[in-house]
């Protein structure tokens, strides 16, 4: 075949053009008055990103010791800090809770945020299951209350690039979305990757990613194919999955947290392919390469540390605006991802503490 019948080529000087991506800058957004439970590495992060680069302040924190709770109040400049979630309550004064304990506890301490018709942020996995997270989204909806899982990937201006792209057309129908997940934990029976109580397992910290990833480009995972194999505790310490979307195309994930991967994200469809860099579910490059030889990059805008700051802003913006959910992590969409890996979880035969077996 001659260059001239190649079906998709264009000339030599055609340039491939993105669509700008439509995210607006975190510090525009609305500034919320925060509470954060569970003062560990991720709230550390949480609220050291909203300070610097968003207008919402943390004004109270829980721990469930007053000291660690005082140190963190210290360290971040918070003007409250307490040892249970009811005195945060309590003294009222909050727009919104930040939930950042491990995923165990994440139901229990977010109820009574949600009974007290506070709007919740509530990290990944959402929950340990999804009758766990339908109970959640239950009572969020019932009290007119937001909620919405801190899947930070998606509100990155990379995603949003990369949904116009898809909603484009331009890589053709949506053959296969990949990727990966992997990082090293040493072993300790009683660190929260390790632990069944803590929700420990490669599957709910680093798994949702890839597995939200796919939902958010396919739809609902259908007819799962899942291999993996176990830690000495019980939970899981790889997994690999093939699954079908319910919108078409299909999707191949791993997972573990016995090694680190590249954590690259591909999107292959039949005129061209998308490729997140990894780590793909942080600020990184976007690239589009069509099988016409045309490529294009989009590049993080800002500063790659204020990541964080996008969740931030879409949560000010959605609960100033009295709305529940956001489009881009939808309730259907954590309890789609929830049921995945509540499927992969039976596949692989991990039970927390006080679920049932499937
Ligand atoms: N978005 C991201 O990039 C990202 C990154 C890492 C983790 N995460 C998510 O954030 C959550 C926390 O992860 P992390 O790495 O921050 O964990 P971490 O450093 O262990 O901190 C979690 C905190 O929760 C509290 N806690 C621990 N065990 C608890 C228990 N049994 N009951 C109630 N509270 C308990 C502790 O604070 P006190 O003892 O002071 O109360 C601890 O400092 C997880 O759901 C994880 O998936 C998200």
């Amino acid at each position: 075949m001659t260059e001239n019948d190649a079906p998709h080529r264009t000339g030599a000087g055609d340039a491939l053009t993105l669509p700008a991506p439509t995210v607006l800058d975190p510090a525009t957004a609305p500034g919320l008055r925060w509470g954060v439970i569970s003062p560990g590495h991720i709230a550390g992060q949480f609220t050291a990103t909203a300070h610097r680069a968003t207008a919402s302040r943390v004004v109270s924190v829980v721990s469930r010791s007053l000291e660690r709770a005082e140190a963190f109040a210290a360290e971040h400049g918070i003007e409250r800090a307490v040892d249970s979630v009811e005195q945060m309550l309590a003294a009222g004064g909050l727009d919104a809770v930040y939930v950042a304990s491990p995923h165990a506890q994440h139901h229990a301490l977010t109820r009574p945020v949600l009974e007290a018709g506070i709007p919740v942020l509530v990290e990944k996995a959402f929950t340990l299951n999804t009758a766990e997270a339908r109970d959640l989204l239950d009572l969020a909806r019932a009290q007119g209350v937001f909620a919405m899982e801190a899947m930070w990937a998606r509100f990155l201006p990379q995603y949003d690039v990369l949904r116009q792209v898809l909603a484009s057309g331009m890589l053709g129908e949506i053959v296969e979305v990949a990727a990966d997940h992997g990082q090293t934990f040493p072993a300790d029976p009683s660190h929260r990757m390790f632990a069944p109580e803590l929700g420990g397992g490669a599957l709910l910290d680093l798994g949702v990613y890839p597995i939200s990833f796919a939902q958010m480009v396919l739809g609902d995972l259908r007819d799962l194919a899942v291999r993996g194999t176990l830690t000495e505790t019980g939970v899981d310490a790889y997994f690999g999955l093939l699954a079908a979307g319910a919108d078409g195309g299909s999707a191949r994930l791993s997972s573990t947290l016995l090694s680190r991967t590249p954590t690259q994200a591909v999107v292959n469809g039949t005129a061209g392919s998308a490729h997140l860099a990894g780590p793909f579910f942080a600020p990184s490059t976007l690239t589009i390469t069509l099988h016409d030889g045309r490529r294009a990059v989009f590049e993080h805008p800002a500063d790659r540390g204020d990541g964080m700051a996008y969740e931030i802003a879409e949560s000010a913006r959605r609960i100033t605006a009295g709305e529940l959910e956001s489009p881009l992590m939808s309730w259907q969409d954590t309890l789609s991802v929830m049921g995945t890996m509540d499927a992969v979880r039976a596949e692989l035969g991990v039970v927390y503490p006080g679920e049932e077996p499937q």
